[in-house]
């Protein structure tokens, strides 16, 4: 059978983008236009300055998609295109150029949710490296790919400007929410540091704020690290980001002091390593709490007993009284060895998947990968350019939706019947 071949079309913030992917793994063709420029001189995403710069790249970043991926409208099998969350002015920049090109070319429409598609195109890079071995080659087909595969359930954490979530990951369409941000999203805490010690903010805050603080010392300051007395999987960044503020206001000296440099390098990495040990404590327990999850669901659908305690490193092993098990069994079950006979493992954790812009630094995968293989997990993330928004994360999420039939047929030409 031949593969789908499906556009994806993404705007719901401060990128337009688009690209063409096959279900077998290759991108055939991307294209995207930034607004970093534009915002800027606003100090962060400013709605109509973005929904107009969506409506004059629209156009040209489709058609630059198709045309690098050889393909014309009517090769596709669908066009897929985020519809939220996002910037309501933006999303429907991309919904009204993927209506069009349904009603026009008679394609299958499938919607996307924006975070879904960050956190499925971690399945892409394995099946893209599948497609590479088998000689596909596709042009964008090369990646930091997952060995194994990227299988569900998996945990994910989806780190950006916008976004701090921590989901269990079911299958499509099915995610447990484990925990969000109460304020900020790390992203955006980046951001503001960076701001605060007076960095250029381009590419991206987080990023030029990741160099600083590699030629400084993490231990020098120490911050509050968040929530403490919130055993929970959520995130909130606001008193991290006071407490650097104050710490700048205390410690750091005027420009052209000699020394400006290199306490600014020490407040970047204390700030980085108190964000990326609470963003660990958050997935420990994350951890945990998944496996108890999967453990009840394990145990609701068979009758035989379950041995996956959560290990809840963290230290509370209460999990959430809302969805996870009540097992009282103190059975110590770590590293996924749910014993549920017969299924092969299928039902047990092995993946944490970390997506979103923040997912490409460097101490973040660092730490996490460390927790990861503590937890007998597998990190997975996803090459920096998908992590970013993109256009081949919706159309991959796209053909995930396709393939279990959750599409709209294609849109009727618009019959207008002449009136009397
Ligand atoms: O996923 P993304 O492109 O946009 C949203 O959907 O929000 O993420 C952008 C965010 C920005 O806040 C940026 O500062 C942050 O990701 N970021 C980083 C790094 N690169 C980008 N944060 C920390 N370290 C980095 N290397
Ligand atoms: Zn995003």
């Amino acid at each position: 059978d031949r593969p789908l071949v499906v556009l994806g079309i993404e705007s719901s913030c401060d990128d337009t983008a688009a690209a063409v992917v096959a279900s077998d793994g290759r991108v055939l063709g991307e294209a995207i236009a930034g607004q970093a420029a534009i915002h800027a001189a606003f100090g962060g995403v400013h709605p109509s300055a973005a929904a107009a710069a969506h409506a004059a790249a629209i156009e040209s970043v489709v058609a630059e998609a198709l045309a690098r991926a050889g393909a014309a409208a009517g090769d596709l099998s669908a066009v897929a295109v985020t519809v939220g969350p996002g910037l309501s002015l933006c999303l429907d920049v991309g919904v009204r150029k993927a209506r069009a090109l349904s009603r026009e070319a008679g394609l299958p429409l499938v919607a996307v949710h924006h975070m879904e598609a960050h956190a499925l195109v971690a399945r892409l890079a394995a099946a893209a490296a599948a497609a590479d071995a088998a000689g596909g080659g596709g042009a964008g087909a090369a990646g930091a790919a997952a060995p194994g595969g990227v299988a569900f359930p998996f945990l994910c954490l989806l780190v950006s400007g916008g976004h701090n979530l921590l989901v269990l990951a079911r299958g499509v369409g099915d995610y447990l929410q484990l925990g969000s941000t109460l304020d900020d999203a790390l992203g955006e805490a980046y951001d503001k540091v960076a701001r605060m010690l007076g960095l250029k903010l381009e590419p991206h805050g987080g990023a030029v704020l990741e160099a600083l603080a590699r030629g400084g010392d993490p231990g020098r300051y120490a911050l509050p690290v968040p929530m403490q007395r919130h055993p929970n999987c959520d995130f909130s960044f606001a008193g991290l980001k006071t407490g650097v503020r104050l710490c700048i206001e205390r410690e750091l000296p005027p420009e052209g002091h000699p020394d400006r440099e290199q306490i600014a390098a020490d407040i970047a990495a204390s700030f980085q390593s108190v964000a990326v040990t609470h963003l660990c404590q958050r997935v420990r327990r994350g951890i945990g709490w998944a496996r108890d999850a999967l453990a009840a669901q394990d145990s609701a659908g068979s009758d035989s007993s379950s041995s996956g305690g959560g290990s809840d490193a963290g230290g509370s092993s209460s999990g959430n009284s809302s969805n996870s098990s009540n097992s009282s069994s103190s059975s110590n079950g770590r590293g996924g060895d749910c014993s549920g006979s017969g299924r092969d493992g299928s039902g047990a954790l092995r993946q944490l998947v970390v997506a979103g812009g923040v997912a490409s630094n460097a101490v973040v995968r660092q730490r996490l990968g460390e927790l990861a293989a503590e937890a007998g997990l597998e990190l997975v993330v996803p090459p920096p350019r998908w992590c970013t928004d993109n256009g081949v994360m919706v159309a991959w999420a796209g053909i995930e939706r396709m393939r279990l039939g959750l599409f709209e047929p294609a849109l009727p030409p618009l019959q207008l019947e002449p009136g009397q």
